[in-house]
């Protein structure tokens, strides 16, 4: 079903990979670990980021997403035969609070912020948000900084996407969610959100999860030519 722009009362954007560039990290990386070591780190990184995500939530362990970004980043200098001291652990962890926007991020959401209400819904702690969103100035143009922490449960669980609904008490056709994440489309789609796929940032496939895409754009730009 395409996009019904006229019910749309609110955006939401998911984090990580989808406004906060994560490859952003990449020139720290190669400088920590070398250039040989630091693309496959980087792979196992993320992969394992994500898969700690689905699994915690299945196995009801909660911890917090920068915790469990640090467990991932264990399991990659493990899988990549890498020594690291507690210093550089904590070192390379923080690089997470200075992870860059992409640079369609600023203008689309200062355009789109005159029309709309914005927000981010994302699985980090609220605090990473905060200072990610700081560090990028991009903190005015958002109404709602929206956690998964809150209810110890991570997307693609129904009641980390219901978070949107809640807070602008709106219906779920009335909020757009913008993700790259084509698991995290699936999840808004599944919960009853227009979706749009924001396609450029990973050039991935879509899943075979039975979604709705009501929108797939290839730059973050193209929102303001759809939505004014
Ligand atoms: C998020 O921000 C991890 O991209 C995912 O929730």
């Amino acid at each position: 079903m395409p996009i019904d722009t006229r019910q749309i009362q609110a955006i939401v954007f998911d984090a990580y990979g989808t406004l906060l560039d994560v490859s952003s990290i990449d020139a720290y990386l190669i400088n920590t670990f070398g250039e040989d070591k630091a693309t496959e780190i980087a792979k196992h990184w993320r992969q394992k980021q994500l898969e700690y995500t689905w699994l915690r939530s299945l196995m009801h362990q909660y911890v917090d997403f920068y915790t469990l970004t640090e467990h991932a980043l264990l399991y990659a200098l493990k899988a990549t035969d890498t020594a690291a001291e507690t210093s550089i652990i904590r070192d390379t962890m923080s690089q997470y609070y200075h992870l860059k926007v992409y640079d369609d991020v600023s203008p689309t959401l200062a355009r789109l912020s005159e029309k709309y209400k914005l927000a981010i819904l994302s699985n980090a702690n609220p605090s990473l948000l905060e200072k990610a969103t700081a560090y990028n100035n991009i903190d005015p143009y958002l109404s709602e900084i929206l956690s998964a922490d809150i209810l110890g449960q991570y997307k693609p669980a129904p009641s980390v996407y219901q978070l949107a609904e809640k807070a602008f008490q709106l219906e779920s056709k009335e909020i757009l969610f913008i993700s790259s994440n084509t698991w995290d489309i699936a999840g808004a789609s599944a919960y009853g959100l227009q979706t749009c796929w924001l396609k450029n940032r990973q050039n991935g496939l879509l899943e075979e999860l039975g979604q709705q895409v009501n929108l797939e754009i290839n730059t973050l730009n193209e929102l303001t030519l759809v939505l004014g």
